[in-house]
């Protein structure tokens, strides 16, 4: 009997500390999104059940986290009613922060590269305790491209590349070609991405194209790490010089002129080798016959045929 008298001490005890603890609860957004060179927010409020009122926050620390097991950096504390050594750039997002306020936002106020990453925020009330991790993503816009050539001054019908550069942006992003009739090139282009100390990435890629099969215009476009398209630019290509198109016109004109006297001397050649021929015939045909000869006139007809001939390819 005394056994059982100890359990029903016990039991609403513990059941007490239980649903205490379970009272405080720290909300914060999955993540956040900040911008480089720009305040970001990590959102976290903390709730607390409706029978605890007046709730008021013994100890903050924001922490940030280098691997998911590991302590993690302070970069923002609250402890004892005061700041606990806040590192620069860091504070509470709400003005004027104090443990009355739920609201224990973190904002970054000038966001880095090397801010990205996850972050823990641990919330110590009189009414019990929590802590969640929250993330932090950096994007950074890339500049608007530049595109240049090499050679500077493209020579019509020999190879020349067209280089596009980009900067300043992160996450890693792409660079993709396209002609005038949006087809896309990037497959004959190779792009190579430095990440400078920032943190920051320049993207070069290098267009190589073959003389004589050029478009008239390309566009370099840059895209960002989640595929949209960030900015463009459209390099023309230098119209082909009036030297290199008169040079097209006397090279077809010289191969007519080399042909046409070809044909004619051919058949000239055909047409005396056939002639040959059937006078040797007709010879033989002679002398084994007296019959009048009927292929004369014939001869005739092939001399003019060829005459008239040259005289209209000449
Ligand atoms: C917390 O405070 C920040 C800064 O004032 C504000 O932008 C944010 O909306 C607040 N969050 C909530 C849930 O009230
Ligand atoms: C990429 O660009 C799109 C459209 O401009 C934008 O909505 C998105 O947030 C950008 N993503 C990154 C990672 O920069």
């Amino acid at each position: 009997m005394a056994s059982s008298g100890i359990i029903v001490f016990i039991f609403p005890v513990l059941c007490i500390c239980a649903v205490k603890s379970g009272f405080v609860k720290v909300e914060c957004k999955a993540e956040n999104v900040g911008h480089y060179g720009q305040q970001s927010l990590l959102e976290c409020v903390v709730k607390t059940s409706s029978d605890v009122n007046d709730p008021n926050i013994r100890m903050v620390a924001w922490k940030k986290l280098t691997s998911p097991e590991d302590e993690g950096d302070l970069v923002l504390g609250f402890k004892r009613g005061k700041l606990d050594e806040p590192k620069r750039g860091y504070r509470f997002a709400e003005p004027s922060w104090n443990g009355k306020n739920m609201n224990v936002s973190l904002l970054i106020t000038n966001t880095a590269v090397a801010d990205e990453g996850d972050y823990k925020c641990i919330v110590i009330t009189d009414s019990g305790d929590d802590n969640m991790v929250t993330t932090l993503k950096v994007q950074a816009k890339y500049s608007v491209p530049t595109v240049y050539s090499i050679p500077e001054k493209i020579v019509p019908n020999t190879d020349s590349t067209l280089v596009c550069e980009s900067h300043g942006g992160y996450p890693q992003g792409t660079i993709r070609w396209f002609d005038e009739e949006k087809h896309e090139w990037t497959a004959s282009s190779k792009m190579e991405a430095k990440q400078s100390d920032d943190g920051l990435f320049q993207l070069t890629s290098r267009l190589s194209l073959l003389g004589g099969s050029t478009f008239s215009k390309y566009t370099c476009a840059v895209f960002n790490a989640s595929g949209g398209k960030e900015d463009e630019k459209t390099f023309e290509m230098p119209p082909p010089p009036p030297s290199s198109l008169g040079g097209e016109h006397t090279a077809s004109a010289y191969t007519s002129k080399v042909v046409a006297p070809l044909v004619v001397i051919g058949s000239l050649i055909i047409g005396l080798l056939l002639l040959l021929l059937y006078k040797r015939r007709s010879q033989k045909a002679r002398r084994n016959s007296t019959a009048p000869l009927m292929g004369t006139p014939i001869f005739g007809h092939i001399i003019t045929a060829l005459l008239f001939l040259l005289s209209n390819l000449l």
